[in-house]
């Protein structure tokens, strides 16, 4: 858990693992500031939390809550692959990394990138990737990102 003070507006924000009552402070409705994220069931979404826990650090998602309105206000993850090339390394993958419209330009997503990416560090992985929009480019340098090779997908819905 780490703790930091947005002194403009004084209030305390506190960066820590998703729990199971954030579904209840706005966790989905961040999500759906990302991406397509239809509203989520309190079972399907105890069931997937505790699917994930079951991963323990090889997979985390973590949160700042604001402590005065109580919401979730930004929010990412990161998966750590296990691999046999390089010694058996690892790699980080961050995934859905975003700040509440009403919190972008407070460096919360630096905030959380670099939580991320100090997870990553310390459970030995030998880097850490992500996926971004040409838009996003900018935001992943000033975290210490340096483009690399090209993305390709293949959607299957
Ligand atoms: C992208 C996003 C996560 C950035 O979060 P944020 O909290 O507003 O960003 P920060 O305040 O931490 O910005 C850190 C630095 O990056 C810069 N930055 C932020 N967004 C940027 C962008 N799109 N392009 C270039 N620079 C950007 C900031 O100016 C700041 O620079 P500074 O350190 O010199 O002051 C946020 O805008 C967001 O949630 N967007 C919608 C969802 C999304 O696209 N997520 C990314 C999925 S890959």
């Amino acid at each position: 858990m780490q703790s930091l003070n947005s002194s403009s507006e004084e209030r305390r924000l506190e960066v820590r693992k998703l729990e199971i009552s954030d579904k209840n402070k706005g966790f989905i409705e961040l999500l759906q500031q990302l991406t397509v994220c239809d509203s989520v069931s309190d079972k399907d979404f105890e069931d997937r939390f505790q699917e994930l826990s079951a991963l323990g650090n090889d997979h985390i998602i973590c949160v700042i809550e604001d402590d005065r309105s109580g919401k979730i206000i930004a929010t990412g993850s990161v998966f750590i692959e296990k691999k046999f090339i390089r010694n058996c390394g690892k790699v980080g993958h961050i995934e859905d990394v975003v700040v509440d419209s009403s919190a972008r330009g407070m460096q919360l997503g630096k905030i959380i990138v670099g939580f991320l990416t100090n997870h990553a560090r310390e459970m030995g992985c030998y880097k850490v990737i992500l996926d971004c929009s040409v838009e996003n480019q900018g935001f992943y340098e000033k975290c210490g990102f340096k483009h690399k090779a090209i993305q390709m997908a293949k959607y299957f819905n």
